[in-house]
C-alpha cells in the first residue's frame, strides 16, 4: 500500500500566523501537507517526496539584515542537482518576496501599504487562475511589494497598489501571489490552491480519513508486532480517537487506563466505560481516584496550586498502573499527540509568558522504559474528528468541546468539596444540555460551561430570604482559543437555563452570564 503522505506539499514557514492554515487548506483538497521551519534540513523537508512547496508569508522585510531567505537548495537547478523532487513552488506574500529576491527580481517598500480586502485583475491566462473570473476579491496584508519580477517571470494579476499581485514562470512552475489565498476573506482562495496542487504540481488527491486509517493500521501493526500497548484515556477527543485507532489495529493487545479524578462532568466516567468497554470492546481499566484527589485538594483555593496538585496526582495514579503493566510485559505507551503539538515553525523559539500552566496533565512519566507510539502525530484537530467518526465513535465524544486537564477544579472557584462539585456538575449539565438541544454546542459556541463562584448572594424564594451559591455561565466563540468573544446566546435560552438552575440545583439562588472577551479575560475563570 502506498503511503498517502507521499507526493504532497511541503509548507515552509517564514513566520506567518497563517502557516498552519495553509497546510489545512491543502489537506482539505485531499493532498497531504506538512509544515517545516524555512531553514529545516532539506532531507527532512523532502522525506515524504513532496510534489510542491508553498512558502508562507512572514513579518519581515526581505532586504533587512537577518531576514529569512529562500533556502539555496530550493532553487530549481539545485533541486535537480541534489536529486530532490518537487514540481512547483508557490510563494505567498513574504514567500513571494523571498522567491523574487532569490531569483534576481526587486522587492521594495510600497508607498501605499495594503491591509485588508482588495481587488485584483488577472492579466493573462495561467494554470494558477484557471477557471477563475478576471476580477477577484482577495485579502492583502503587506508593506513591501514586487517592483520587478525575476527574469523569466510574467505578471499574472495586479491590484491598485501592487503591479505584481501575482506572477509566474510557467516553464519552471514557479508562482507567487501577494495576497493570502488561505484565508476565508479570499473567497476563491481554495480554487487557486487547487489549481496549484493539481494543474501545476500534478498532485493526486489521496489524503482522506480512510487512506489515513488504512496506512496507520498497517504501520501500527508493523511496529507493534505481537507486543502490548498502554494508553491513558482522558475522555477527550484525541486520546479517544487514538484508542479507537489502536483498537482497530491491534485490538486485544491494547490496554487503556482511565483515571476518574472526581473532577469530571456529569455522567462522563460512565460514558467512557460504556463507549470504550461496551461499544468498542476494549480492555479498559477504570480507576476511581476521587477520594485521593479530593483529600489532596482540601483547603486549596489558589488556581496554580490546584493545577499542580492535580497534575502530580494524575501522573502518580497513572504511573502506579503503568509500572504494573510494564512489569507484566507491556512495551509501548501510546499518546494522543496531534500535529499542532509537534509542528515546527519559524516562530516556535519565541517564549511566551505563562499565564496559566496549561496541559500539565499531559506530562506522563518518561522514565518507565516504554517505547512511545503517537498514531495521530500527523493530524490536525478537524482530521482527528473525521477519523474518529470513521472509526465509529459517537458524536458526543468526537465533537466534544475542549475540557481542561484539571477539569472542574478550575471551574469550582474557591474550595473544592464533593458537594460543591456536585452543584457545579448539575448546573453545567443543565446549561450544556440546553445548548445541545438548541444545536449550539457543535456550532455557535467553541466552549461553554458553568462556573461555581466563591461568593454567596442573597435572594428570596417563596417568602424566605436565601443566602446561597452563585453560578456563572461562560460561552465563547473562537477559532484558536488564543482570542475569544463571548457568545451572543439567545435571551430565551439564557432565561430557561437560569430558571432551571435555580429551581433544580439545590443551594444555588443566582445565575450570571459572563460577557468578557479574551483578552482581557481568559476563557476559564481560573
Ligand atoms: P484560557 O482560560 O487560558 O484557556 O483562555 C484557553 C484554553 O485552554 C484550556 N485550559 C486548559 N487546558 N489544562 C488544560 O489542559 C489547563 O490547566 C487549562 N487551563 C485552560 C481552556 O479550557 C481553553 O480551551
Amino acid at each position: 500500500m502506498t503511503d498517502p503522505r507521499t507526493g504532497g506539499i511541503a509548507v515552509l514557514d517564514f513566520g506567518s500566523q497563517y502557516t498552519q492554515l495553509i497546510a489545512r487548506r491543502v489537506r482539505e483538497q485531499g493532498v497531504y501537507a506538512e509544515v517545516f521551519a524555512h531553514d529545516a534540513p532539506p532531507e527532512r523537508i523532502n522525506a515524504h517526496h513532496p510534489r510542491g512547496y508553498i512558502l508562507s508569508g512572514g513579518p519581515n522585510s526581505i532586504y533587512e539584515p537577518g531576514a529569512p531567505q529562500l533556502p539555496e537548495w530550493m532553487l530549481p537547478l539545485s533541486r535537480r542537482e541534489r536529486g530532490l523532487g518537487g514540481e512547483g513552488i508557490l510563494g505567498i506574500c513574504y514567500g513571494m518576496q523571498a522567491l523574487t529576491h532569490a531569483l534576481g527580481g526587486k522587492v521594495a517598500p510600497s508607498a501605499a501599504r495594503e491591509y485588508g480586502p482588495a481587488q485584483i485583475n488577472t492579466q493573462s491566462s495561467s494554470a494558477l487562475f484557471d477557471g477563475l473570473p478576471a476580477e477577484l476579491d482577495v485579502w492583502m496584508s503587506h508593506g513591501d511589494r514586487i517592483e520587478q519580477p525575476p527574469p523569466g517571470f510574467v505578471g499574472l494579476a495586479q491590484s491598485d497598489h501592487s503591479p505584481y499581485a501575482a506572477m509566474g514562470d510557467p516553464a519552471r512552475k514557479l508562482y507567487g501571489v501577494q495576497f493570502h489565498p488561505e484565508v476565508v476573506h479570499t473567497p476563491r482562495g481554495a480554487d487557486l490552491l487547487r489549481n496549484f496542487l493539481f494543474n501545476v504540481c500534478g498532485c493526486d488527491a489521496k489524503w482522506s480519513s480512510a487512506s489515513f486509517i488504512d496506512e496507520a493500521v498497517e504501520s501500527i501493526r508493523a511496529r507493534v508486532g505481537s507486543e502490548r500497548v498502554l494508553l491513558a484515556l482522558s475522555g477527550g477527543v484525541d486520546s479517544a480517537v487514538a484508542g479507537a485507532l489502536l483498537n482497530r489495529a491491534i485490538g486485544p493487545q491494547l490496554t487503556c487506563v482511565f483515571v476518574n479524578t472526581g473532577m469530571l462532568r456529569l455522567g462522563e466516567p460512565e460514558q467512557v466505560v460504556q463507549v470504550f468497554k461496551g461499544e468498542q470492546g476494549m480492555n479498559l481499566i477504570a480507576l476511581d481516584a476521587t477520594e485521593d484527589f479530593l483529600s489532596a485538594l482540601v483547603g486549596v483555593t489558589e488556581p496554580e496550586r490546584k493545577r499542580k496538585i492535580i497534575g502530580e496526582k494524575f501522573i502518580r495514579a497513572f504511573e502506579a498502573q503503568a509500572r504494573h503493566l510494564h512489569d507484566d510485559g507491556v512495551k509501548f505507551l501510546a499518546q494522543g499527540t496531534i500535529y499542532p503539538d509537534v509542528i515546527e515553525s519559524a516562530g516556535s523559539s519565541k517564549v511566551s509568558k505563562t499565564i496559566k500552566s496549561h496541559h500539565n496533565v499531559g506530562g506522563l512519566p518518561a522514565d518507565l522504559g516504554f517505547e512511545l507510539i503517537e498514531p495521530l502525530r500527523d493530524l490536525f484537530k478537524d482530521e482527528v474528528r473525521r477519523v474518529g467518526e470513521a472509526l465509529g465513535l459517537p458524536e458526543s465524544i468526537v465533537w466534544r468541546q475542549p475540557f481542561p486537564g484539571p477539569g472542574l477544579a478550575v471551574r469550582c472557584l474557591g474550595e473544592i468539596t464533593w458537594e460543591r462539585l456536585e452543584t457545579l456538575r448539575a448546573a453545567d449539565a443543565i446549561f450544556t444540555g440546553e445548548l445541545g438541544a438548541a444545536g449550539l454546542l457543535r456550532n455557535g459556541t467553541a466552549q461553554a460551561f458553568a462556573v461555581l463562584l466563591p461568593v454567596k448572594s442573597v435572594g428570596v424564594m417563596g417568602d424566605n430570604r436565601t443566602y446561597e451559591e452563585v453560578i456563572a455561565l461562560r460561552a465563547v466563540t473562537t477559532d484558536d482559543f488564543m482570542t475569544a468573544d463571548w457568545a451572543r446566546l439567545p435571551y430565551d435560552l439564557l432565561a430557561r437555563v437560569s430558571n432551571r438552575i435555580v429551581n433544580e440545583v439545590r443551594g444555588v439562588n443566582r445565575v450570571t452570564y459572563d460577557v468578557t472577551s479574551k483578552p482581557p479575560g481568559t476563557i476559564e475563570w481560573e
